[in-house]
This record gives C-alpha cells, structure tokens and sequence, in this order.
C-alpha cells in the first residue's frame, strides 16, 4: 500500500511513543515509523507487555501496530525513508559540567540531529517535540546545514501531554502550538505540519508562533503550573500553624474565575519529569542573560517544592515521637502522580530516602510503579530495609505508620478498618495528598495528619 505521508518519530519514551501512536491512529493513511537507540525498548513496543503506561494506550497500539504504526530498531533506514522527522528523545537536567544540575542535557538531543545528518539523502522537516530550552532548534538547524546538497526545515512542536492522561491529551488537546520560521520553506514545512494535526485537531486550536516564542512558552507554561502547586503548598504551611484549612482556602481561591480551580491541590510536592527540569532551564537561561532576580524569583518555585518534601519528613517525624529508627512505615504510592508507573522526580523518591536515612524501615506500595521504585532506589544508592508489597492490606500489616504518596483512586476506597487492625498501635498516617475522609479515618483510631489543616490526634 502506498501511504500520502511517510513520518518518523526518534525515541520511543513516554513521549514519543504515545504521540506517535496518535498520529498513527487518527491518519490511517500516513505511515508512522517510531526508531529508538534502545532495541530492548523497541522489543517492547512490539510486545504485549508496552513500556510505558497509559489508560486507552493498549487499544490505539492493537489498532494500528503493524498497520500503518511501526517499531523498529533500524534508525538508519527510518532517516532515509521518511521525509518528516519527530525528534522525541530525551532531554534531562545535565549532571556534570558547566551548568550541570540545572541546565538541560542535549547530549541524546545533538547525537540525533548528526545522526539526521548523516543519513539524509533528501530534503526532510524535521520537528523538535520534547522541551527543549530556547534556541535549540537554531542549534539544530546550524548542525544540519552543513550538508549542502539536502535541505532541512526545523520546527518547534512542544508536546503539552501530561502523565496519566496523555491519551484524552493527545486526541483533545487545548492548543497544538508550531514553531517555524518566516521562510519560503519555513512556512511550507509549517502548512505540511498543520496538515498532519488538521486530520483531529480543529485548526483554531493550532497556533503558529516564531520559533523561539514556540520553544520558550513551552517552558513558561510549566514553570505557571509548578508556580501554582509551590504557592497553595506554600500556604498549606501557614495553615499548619493557624487554624485555616487548605481545602477551604483553595477552594475559595480557586473559584476566582481569573485563577480557576485547577493546580490547586495541596502535596507532598510535585514531581515528574517536566516541572523541575523546565524551571531549572529558565532559570539558567535567565541567569545567562544576567537576569538574576528574574531566575532568583522561578527558583523559588523549586526551593519551595524542596522544602513541602523535607517538611513533611519533620512532621512525620515530629508527630512520631522524634523517632523512627526501627519503625516500620508504609508507603502508598510511589509514581509521581496517580495513572502512571512515572517515578521520575517523585517525591516518593525523597521520602524514601528521608526516612532510611532515619533508620527506619520501609514497605513501598503501589499498583503501577514498583519496578521503577526498585530501580530509583538501587540507582540512586539508597539503602536500607525496603521491601516491596504491591497489595496495600498486605503492605500496611504490623507498620506504625502510613503515608499517602500518590494520589491513587485505590487508596479513596481501602477497607481502612481492617487495615487498621493489623498495624502496630498507635497508628499513624500522613496524608501527603489530601485524598482520604480524614474524620472516618480518626473516628477508627488512626492519628491522621493531613496536609496544610489541623491534626487530628488522640493524645
Ligand atoms: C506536566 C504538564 O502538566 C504538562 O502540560 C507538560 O507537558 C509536562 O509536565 P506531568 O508532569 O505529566 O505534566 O504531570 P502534572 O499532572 O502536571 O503533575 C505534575 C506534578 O504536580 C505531579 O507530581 C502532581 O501530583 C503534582 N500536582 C499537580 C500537585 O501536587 N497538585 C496539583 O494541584 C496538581
């Protein structure tokens, strides 16, 4: 069969994998090719068992995999085969060097445009997807102009998916946002782009904007919504002190038609992999250009996300006696946010690490994230008593404690009498989402620690 649009998606992540999916999906007649440098990863695309979770992911990969979706290893071929590249690789927070902790990583990002370079044989668009800090996408077309004989167009496509729901995400998004620049072959390779999204995606919800606006609202737009969770987390803090409740504040906030009501849940803290790594980005930038109370302001957003993880630590610890060397503590939930096995970033990360270092010992619950769990703590070298116990009833039996991690439907309807029973007395737990009826929970004997309103306690 011959296919009108022959497109290639590079990485085969969280991003790439869904997103490609959906294109794949909604265009019956384009053929969609999605290559990784990792063969493990592609096995697993062309398997049951897929690498990444998402609700409504398994239906769109059994509709269209080898249809017009395909996996393959061969990066060389899918370079030379199609002529509308996605760039999906990974772009973490660099670790080394200059710059390193904040800036981003475009090690993965500069070996897949030489890779495009070396293998072009024909004119290509080629299409930035992941967050990128601003001016990458010159960076790329500088590299990629130095083959003479075929011409490349670099756009910037940022992808406003978040966890969980990247499927409705993908399929009803609020805005599809296209980078290009003022060109004769700018502006064609941005009509061929529009194309693709106009077979879904209703055209006043694709937006074009110059490509350094498209790259930095990427950015901006999270660095808002992180902004948003550190501020109500913020306040959680002076609710502990005083006698409001966050739930109440939010609530009145957030029905301040100009703000909205989203974004509002007090945490534990935000993870993931885009909040911390894109605000760290502008704040580097901003520093590079000698913006400095510019970047002291949007580190704050961070400073603060560190601090609700480190006080929920000292609460817990507080509330325990000062002590918790030897006690056993359950944690329910360890991905960042609920419908994900996404452990990136979590602050289940930081409170496992908190409390080992406390010598206390710890039973990690969760439906979706234990293998990644396993793998966080043995990369990161934390140590110490874990075991790891997917079912919660199971998992909370003889601990003194538990803390609420992720915001898990599950953890809504748990039988918390029965649990009860089978914990060590006196029992407590720290609700680090905010999700459970607390009153219930302290009418059964639990001494129950919410975030950001009273305790309620026995003693
Ligand atoms: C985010 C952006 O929302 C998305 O647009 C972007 O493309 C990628 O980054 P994601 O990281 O998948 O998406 O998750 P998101 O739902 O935004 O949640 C981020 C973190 O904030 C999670 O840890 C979540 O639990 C936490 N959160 C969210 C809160 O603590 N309170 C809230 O009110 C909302």
């Amino acid at each position: 069969m011959k296919f009108e649009k022959n497109i290639l998606g590079i990485g085969a992540g969280y991003v790439g994998g869904p997103s490609m999916a959906i294109i794949a999906y909604k265009c019956p007649t384009y053929k969609v090719t999605v290559v990784d440098i990792n063969p493990q990863r592609i096995a697993a695309w062309n398997s049951d068992d897929l690498p990444v979770y998402e609700p409504g992911l398994d239906a769109v990969i059994a509709a269209t995999r080898g249809k017009n979706l395909f996996f393959s290893a061969d990066i060389e071929a899918g370079i030379r085969e199609n002529d509308i590249i996605f760039v999906n690789v990974n772009t973490p927070i660099k670790m080394f060097g200059a710059g390193a902790g904040m800036a981003t990583d475009l090690q993965y990002w500069e070996k897949t445009a030489r890779q495009i370079l070396q293998y072009s044989r024909s004119s290509k668009i080629v299409i930035e997807k992941g967050t990128f800090p601003v001016k990458t996408a010159l960076a790329m077309e500088r590299i990629l102009s130095n083959n003479k004989t075929v011409h490349f167009d670099v756009l910037s496509n940022p992808e406003f998916l978040s966890e969980g729901t990247a499927l409705k995400d993908l399929e009803n998004p609020d805005r599809v946002l296209i980078g290009f620049r003022e060109t004769e072959s700018g502006i064609k390779a941005r009509d061929t782009l529009v194309e693709i999204y106009a077979n879904w995606v209703p055209r006043e919800r694709i937006i074009t904007s110059n490509i350094w606006s498209s790259e930095l609202s990427k950015l901006v737009s999270n660095a808002f919504l992180a902004q948003r969770i550190s501020s109500i987390n913020a306040i959680s803090a002076f609710c502990e002190k005083t006698d409001a409740d966050i739930t109440e504040v939010a609530r009145i906030v957030g029905m301040d038609s100009r703000l909205g009501n989203k974004f509002l849940n007090a945490s534990v803290g935000f993870g993931g992999s885009c909040f911390k790594k894109d605000i760290l980005s502008l704040v580097y930038l901003c520093r590079h250009y000698n913006l400095n109370e510019v970047a002291d302001y949007w580190e704050g957003v961070i400073k603060i996300n560190q601090y609700q993880q480190e006080r929920f630590i000292l609460n817990m610890l507080n509330a325990m006696f000062n002590t918790i060397t030897g006690k056993k503590i359950c944690l329910f939930g360890f991905a960042f946010k609920a419908n994900t096995g996404d452990t990136r970033e979590s602050p289940a990360i930081f409170v496992a690490r908190r409390l080992l270092e406390e010598q206390a010992e710890i039973v990690i619950s969760d439906p979706k994230a234990l293998k990644n769990a396993r793998n966080d703590l043995q990369l990161e070298g934390i140590a110490g008593k874990v075991s790891y116990i997917e079912d919660p009833y199971e998992a909370a039996q003889g601990c003194h404690a538990i803390a609420v991690l992720t915001e898990w439907d599950i953890y809504r309807d748990l039988d918390f009498q029965k649990i009860y029973g089978t914990m060590t007395k006196p029992t407590f737990i720290f609700d680090g989402r905010n999700i459970l009826d607390h009153e219930k929970l302290f009418k059964i004997g639990f001494n129950v620690y919410p975030i950001g309103k009273p305790a309620l306690v026995h003693f």
